[in-house]
């Protein structure tokens, strides 16, 4: 494995911090959502990867490491699940075909996946490893703009890299999201596929494991981005509402775009859409369940130096070989075609919105959803049990209470969707249900 090209990276910067770099391959590709939409079909499909106790819904209090027999991660002790969206590409006809992922630079031969860094500061202050129930999650799928500044934090947690063949090209030398990354989709032809690189929240409030929306618990350190203009290596402090240092979680995801480059539209606009209908980008996110067993997060914290984060100079933590990784996965259970042929739509109801304005959801919708409260019209989905919103802390309303009763207005069924930003469907619910906020898309009928 060549890690020498990632501490080149790490020497490009004028300091350096330890950190972790591993590879965790595909679980399985669905529409699951266990944070935002749990017990429910998610509204769009989502790559995950990690332990093999994720699952529609998942309480705060199960005990992840013992519930998995494995896990998609090189290290053994890490069941957390992460997961994105997933890339589709719009065929100049009108159909959708998943775009494939493909492992990274320098990572082995994972299938498909992410890879994950956890990066400590390079101030050297300590980080707090997550506490077990700990979930968060950043982005949002329905923006189709940002209008912040291009040089803050915000522009820069979600961004792009059109990578030339073999991982080279203007820019390459550069932290993930500095150089010629951007914060929306490339508009040009990547010869080498597209990376997209999320980084999360690392200051914490250090007393709600989830916060209704997930993520008021969390925030991004204060100060300038590092001197390339990445979160990298930012020299940022966490504010004294959210004090406590966490691990920088940073993923980065692969899409092998490379056999579409010879069917782009013939007006040059480029033809690929994340799962839920946005062919900008902006609405790229990221969700994150903390599940390491014991503290081996915190030992691998305090212990492990390396720059490169080659992750078998870490000590603290074992590694297993690519082929037991990729031997790691689930089956999808929800009944549909997500993949691998094109499709007339894609999976769930998400016509393609452009912007800039946020995306709406679409209240009639009949796929293998809860989204729009109507049956599933072909196969039962199999698991629709609701499971309680996973937060420790009082649920405090995200959107104003749904319009007092009008006899007339249309009335959305058991687990149907009945508010949220950006949805116009029905808002009442058929007795005996009750219109719950899960979070500031999402209200629903139970
Ligand atoms: C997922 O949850 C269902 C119950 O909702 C349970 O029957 C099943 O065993 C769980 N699967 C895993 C992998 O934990
Ligand atoms: C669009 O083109 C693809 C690739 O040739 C093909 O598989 C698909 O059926 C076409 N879709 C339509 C609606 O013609
Ligand atoms: C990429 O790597 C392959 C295999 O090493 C090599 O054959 C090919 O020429 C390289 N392409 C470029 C553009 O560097």
């Amino acid at each position: 494995m060549q890690w020498g090209s990632l501490v080149a990276l790490a020497l490009v910067a004028p300091y350096a911090s330890a950190l972790l770099r591993f590879p965790c391959s595909q679980l399985v590709t669905q529409r699951f959502d266990p944070l935002v939409t749990p017990g429910v079909v998610s509204p769009h499909v989502h790559q995950i990867i990690g332990g093999n106790a994720f699952n529609i819904s998942m309480d705060p209090s199960l005990d992840l490491p013992a519930l998995s027999t494995c896990t998609t991660c090189k290290f053994k002790e890490d069941f957390s699940n992460y997961w994105t969206a997933v890339l589709f590409f719009k065929h100049p006809n009108g159909s959708f075909i998943r775009v494939p992922q493909m492992a990274n630079q320098a990572v082995g031969s994972p299938n498909g996946g992410m890879t994950v860094y956890y990066i400590q500061p390079q101030s050297g202050e300590k980080v707090t490893a997550f506490k077990k129930g700990f979930r968060m999650i950043t982005g949002d799928p329905m923006i189709r703009s940002k209008t912040v500044d291009k040089n803050s934090f915000a522009a820069h947690t979600s961004t792009f890299r059109c990578w030339d063949a073999n991982f080279s090209g203007d820019g390459s030398q550069y932290e993930p999201g500095a150089g010629l990354d951007t914060i929306d989709l490339p508009k040009k032809k990547c010869n080498g596929g597209i990376r997209s690189n999320i980084y999360f929240p690392s200051c914490w409030d250090g007393k709600n494991l989830d916060t209704p929306n997930h993520n008021d618990h969390v925030t991004y350190p204060t100060g300038a981005l590092d001197s390339a203009g990445s979160l990298f290596f930012a020299p940022g402090s966490c504010p004294s509402t959210h004090p406590v240092r966490l691990p920088l979680i940073f993923t980065e995801t692969v899409w092998d775009t490379r056999s579409f480059n010879s069917m782009w539209p013939s007006d040059g606009s480029q033809p690929f859409v994340f799962s839920m209908g946005d062919p900008t980008g902006y609405g790229q996110h990221g969700d994150y369940l903390f599940g390491w067993k014991d503290d081996s997060l915190q030992k691998a914290m305090d212990t492990c130096t390396d720059v490169g984060g080659n992750p078998t100079s870490c000590r603290a933590l074992t590694t297993q070989s690519d082929a037991e990784m990729n031997r790691c996965n689930q089956a999808p259970r929800v009944n549909e075609i997500t993949e691998g042929k094109y499709l007339s739509a894609l999976p769930g109801c998400n016509p393609v919105q452009n912007g800039p304005n946020p995306a709406t959801m679409i209240p009639s919708c009949d796929a293998i959803s809860t989204t729009g409260g109507a049956p599933a019209p072909t196969a039962p989905v199999p698991i629709t049990t609701p499971a309680p919103i996973p937060t420790p802390s009082p649920p405090a309303p995200t959107q104003p209470p749904p319009t007092p009763a009008n006899p007339d207005a249309p009335m959305q069924t058991h687990y149907g969707q009945c508010g949220g930003q950006g949805y116009n469907g029905p808002t009442q619910c058929q007795a005996p249900y009750t219109c719950k906020a899960q979070n500031q898309w999402y209200s629903q009928c139970t």
